[in-house]
């Protein structure tokens, strides 16, 4: 099924583990296999030999090349939670992410949500020609807010986001911020709204020592209003202050999901749990 982000009927219930019914889930992943398909990659073998026949059949590298990111996670988060993805490079925190939010279609298995998921990464959807003060607006309003309600909390986004610390920079086009600019801006942005699921993608590794802070203790405020947030990041330290609960994936596969201080400390030995 490619239908990876419906939402869950409350009226039939999941099969969740029932031994806590009091907690709402949020998030259901349900056996996930996620699959990239590389158009006009070849099918393989990217040697010189290949490359020199290639050229001599006049053959195209035609072809579909596939890579198989995810395969067969399941989880369920609940309300109030937050929840930490860590793993290697190429392990497939973004997939799992970008698929929760709805944004790529599952090969097998499923995504249940309950609310809107929002996906905020360091490459979240900001105009580069536009200044920061166009897109703290274009943001708000591409997230619900009124024009009334964007008016009211445009000073505070600004002062969340302390581009302005420095000088006059809010009116200033965002290809002249440097990387943490932008992605404080964004982080300060997407944190203006409480969201019913929060998805962040290394966001906080950018920002320096003090935005951290704060945009931690936001963090916790979301969580507080009731949303599930997940939060990848390669900062153990973000993981262990943010996240009660964190899930470790490698080579698309999930290696441990339980509490944080017991999952970090396994990842940081590199030690496998055996099956
Ligand atoms: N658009 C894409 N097309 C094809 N393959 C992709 C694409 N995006 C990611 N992949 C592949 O999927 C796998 C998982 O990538 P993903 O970006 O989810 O990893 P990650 O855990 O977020 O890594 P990192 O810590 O480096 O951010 C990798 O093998 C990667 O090469
Ligand atoms: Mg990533």
């Amino acid at each position: 099924m490619a239908d990876s982000a419906t939402k869950i009927d409350m009226g039939k219930k999941p099969a969740v583990q029932d031994s806590v019914p009091a907690r709402e889930p949020t998030v259901i992943v349900d056996d996930v296999h996620i699959v990239y398909r590389v158009h006009g990659a070849g099918s393989g073998k990217g040697s010189a030999t290949s490359a020199i026949s290639r050229i001599i059949s006049r053959k195209r590298a035609s072809g579909v090349r596939e890579v198989h990111a995810v395969r067969g996670i399941s989880f369920t988060a609940y309300k109030g939670e937050a929840v930490g993805l860590i793993g290697s490079n190429g392990s497939g925190k973004s997939t799992m992410l970008a698929a929760i939010a709805g944004l790529l279609p599952t090969e097998r298995g499923g995504i249940y949500t309950n609310g809107q998921p929002s996906l905020l990464g360091v490459n979240a959807a900001l105009m580069n020609e536009l200044t920061g003060e166009r897109n703290v607006v274009l943001g708000c309003l591409a997230m619900g807010m009124s024009p009334a309600e964007v008016r009211s909390r445009y000073e505070e986004i600004v002062d969340f986001s302390g581009i302005n610390d420095k000088g006059d920079f809010i009116s200033l086009p965002m290809r002249t911020y440097s990387s943490g600019m932008g992605a404080r801006l964004r982080f300060s942005i997407a944190a203006a709204k409480t969201h019913d699921v929060l998805l962040i993608d290394e966001a906080l590794a950018t920002g320096d020592q003090a935005f951290q802070q704060r945009s931690k203790a936001r963090i916790n405020e979301l969580r507080k209003a009731a949303g599930t947030v997940f939060l990848v990041s390669h900062d153990n330290s973000s993981i262990r202050e943010v996240c009660e609960r964190t899930i470790w994936i490698e080579h698309g596969e999930l290696v441990m999901d339980g509490p944080t201080e017991e999952v970090v400390s396994a990842y940081e030995r590199g030690e496998r749990p055996q099956h």
